[in-house]
């Protein structure tokens, strides 16, 4: 983007993806990026102890904070025009955003996902319940996706995947934590990828240009 990116990061939970991103863009790997906001919808949100750490101001709204869903929204949207955020990165974040929302954000809001979609997407496919599912269907491999974020679960345009396999001893846990550490490599380079101009999206369909 020619402006660069200045993020805002959606998180709802333990904030590892968060923390990568930042280290990411700390150390230069991601150029041309800040994160400007951390939104969170839960106050034990661990995402929220790293951003207030790191000095990264933090917005905490939820739904039923506001009488009604459109009051919600635009209260979020305000929040984001105010800090001039162009992009969106959800990292566990575990509520659905609004069609208004997505549809101002098109293309420019991305989710990581930690499954190879679509196999293992949708709504309930979260935290254990997706590697239970994987061992469950008896997958061979699996892995992480990075996508755009349209109006359905886990379903927008591809970025980036990368898969690994399954062992035979694996249990939910031990998946959940490899699938993680894979997560911490391919969410910064699908950021990076998209800071540096090299991810066009038409429709479905993602290009990714000459990443060397
Ligand atoms: C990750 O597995 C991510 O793929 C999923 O939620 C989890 C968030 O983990 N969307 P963390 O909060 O970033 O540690």
């Amino acid at each position: 983007m020619p402006d660069g990116l200045n993020i805002a990061v959606f998180a709802s939970g333990k904030g590892s993806n968060f923390r990568s991103l930042l280290g990411a863009i700390d150390s230069g790997t991601i150029p041309n990026t800040r994160i400007a906001l951390l939104v969170s919808n839960n106050p034990k949100a661990g995402a929220l102890e790293t951003a207030r750490d790191k000095g990264i101001p933090v917005l905490r709204i939820s739904l039923d904070q506001f009488t009604t869903e459109e009051e919600y929204c635009s209260t979020l949207i305000e929040a984001l025009r105010k800090d001039r955020v162009n992009f969106i990165a959800l990292a566990g974040y575990m509520k659905k955003l609004s069609p208004r929302l997505i549809s101002r954000y098109r293309n420019r809001i991305v989710n990581i996902h930690p499954a190879l979609l679509p196999a293992f997407g949708g709504p309930g496919m979260y935290g254990k319940h997706v590697h239970e599912a994987v061992l469950g269907a008896g997958a061979t491999v699996t892995g992480a996706t990075v996508h755009f974020v349209d109006e359905d679960y886990d379903h927008g345009p591809i970025i980036l995947q990368r898969s690994i396999p399954v062992q035979p001893s694996d249990t939910p846990e031990t998946l959940a934590a490899r699938v993680l550490t894979l997560e911490h490599d391919l969410y910064p380079e699908a950021i990076r990828l998209i800071a540096e101009g090299k991810v066009l999206v038409d429709a479905q369909h993602v290009t990714i240009m000459n990443s060397g």
